[in-house]
């Protein structure tokens, strides 16, 4: 597929109901307006941060990190069906982890329902390494979440076997 041009840039309170319109069409339970629309006001407080992908005016992606001191917790990532396997949600993690290294957080945490191929390719290609499961965690359908982290800077106080795995690239 071609690549569509187009730049990773933060997210602006004008952009909320375009981000809510590929929310709706990739998730079976989508976060509200309100919820994107509350996380561009906390972004104000510097306590998250929402990227979008703007391509051509248009927002095919967006992904959001929340700041939780040493963490930074990756809560949502999509990219419009129409331009998926083109390295958007790439470049839209990217940014969100250059953001938390330029604040010195120490790792990152998501969760990822088990059966998404995707999402799981994205992430291990990334270095995150499964950290544990919560049993029944999403609805629509009922899925466990694989909870997943990353290690951002040394200073992490994860166990061992864990650092090494994430330092070593995923697993
Ligand atoms: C997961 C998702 C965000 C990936 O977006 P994307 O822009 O298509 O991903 P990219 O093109 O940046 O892919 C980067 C890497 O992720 C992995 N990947 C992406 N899609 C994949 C797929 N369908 N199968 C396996 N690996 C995949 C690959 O390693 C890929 O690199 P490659 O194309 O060079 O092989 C997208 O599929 C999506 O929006 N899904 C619905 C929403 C969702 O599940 N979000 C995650 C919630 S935890």
């Amino acid at each position: 597929m071609t690549k569509p041009q187009g730049v990773i840039r933060p997210a602006t309170a004008c952009d909320v109901q375009r981000i809510h319109e590929v929310e709706r069409a990739c998730f079976s339970d989508p976060w509200s307006t309100g919820l994107f629309a509350g996380l561009l006001a906390g972004e104000e407080s510097g306590m998250a941060r929402v990227f979008v992908a703007d391509v051509e005016g248009r927002v095919l992606g967006f992904i959001v990190a929340e700041r939780a001191d040493p963490e930074v917790h990756i809560t949502n990532v999509a990219v419009h069906e129409e331009c998926r396997r083109t390295g958007i949600a790439r470049r839209l993690l990217d940014a969100a982890l250059s953001w938390a290294r330029s604040l010195g957080l120490e790792e990152a945490w998501l969760e990822v329902r088990e059966s998404n191929a995707a999402a799981r390719g994205l992430y291990r290609e990334f270095g995150f390494v499964v950290a544990n499961r919560r049993r029944a965690y999403y609805r629509h359908p009922t899925e466990d979440a694989l909870v997943m982290v990353l290690v951002l800077h040394r200073g992490a106080t994860l166990p061992e076997p864990l650092v090494a795995a994430s330092l070593a690239g995923g697993a």
